[in-house]
């Protein structure tokens, strides 16, 4: 049973990667909606795809905010850091999250659990336009940014669009904006609807959705059947060399839409 079990989620792997249109899919069993635990499960597999897709030596790794990555980042080990020298940066700065999911803690956590390096980037995440375009100027900040520049991996979460808006205190314009729009998906601070279009995008530095496509490492991590309709808006815009490490909630959503 186990073994036709496994040979099915390979099988649906394959499938979802094609739907997809990316390079591989990494499918865990059960369903994060209703199972906490199954985020550990993804968050092995990240370990395992980091393994396969990090080159030795080198690695500016950007990585995006949220629940998922936060967790996902305590399952990671020193083992990514055997013959590789790492260095977390986070992404995109200011798309709103509190501190403890903020791109800047994700990557500090993922740099301690895996003995690498990371850098903060010293931009608060809920300044004004007015406020937060001078500091870019300053030296400290402009080290960090040619840092996620030059990345040559990001690991990133996908999230429900209205979920993410009302969470992260958006103003009542903007939320009635994405509704009227139909918004259902978020990530890297751009909203989508069902069919890919960009609805809304957060006006921040950082890794931009034209940058991904020169990334060598893509990386996706989101899990849930709640997720399956903002994974496939996000995937329209997703580089062919993306990875998808999801569960099959979401899996089987997706494919029997
Ligand atoms: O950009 C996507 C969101 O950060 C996902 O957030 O992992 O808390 O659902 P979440």
């Amino acid at each position: 049973k186990i073994v036709d079990n496994l040979v099915g989620i390979q099988q649906q792997e394959v499938d979802l990667a094609k739907f997809l249109g990316i390079s591989h899919c990494m499918i865990v069993p059960g369903n994060t909606d209703h199972q906490a635990k199954v985020i550990d499960s993804m968050g092995k597999l990240v370990e395992k795809a980091l393994e396969i897709l990090l080159p030795l030596g080198h690695n500016i790794v950007a990585v995006m905010g949220g629940t998922t990555m936060a967790k996902i980042a305590h399952c990671l080990t020193p083992k990514l850091s055997d013959n590789r020298d790492l260095i977390f940066v986070p992404a995109r700065g200011g798309v709103g999250e509190t501190v403890a999911i903020q791109a800047n803690s994700v990557s500090a956590a993922m740099a301690r659990r895996t003995r690498g390096k990371h850098r903060v980037l010293y931009v608060p995440e809920q300044l004004s336009m007015h406020a937060y375009t001078p500091l870019l100027s300053e030296p400290s900040i402009q080290q960090v940014i040619q840092l996620i520049r030059n990345s040559d991996a990001v690991i990133h979460s996908i999230g429900q669009a209205m979920k993410m808006a009302e969470r992260r205190d958006m103003n009542n314009e903007i939320i009635a904006m994405l509704k009227r729009n139909h918004a259902v998906g978020e990530a890297f601070g751009y909203f989508f609807d069902e069919s890919g279009k960009i609805v809304y995008k957060i006006p921040r530095i950082g890794v931009q959705l034209e940058d991904l496509a020169k990334m060598k490492c893509v990386l996706a991590v989101a899990g849930g059947t709640s997720k399956a309709k903002a994974i496939v808006a996000y995937m329209k815009h997703a580089p062919s060399q993306t990875w998808l490490v999801t569960d099959e909630g979401a899996a089987n959503s997706i494919l029997k839409e």
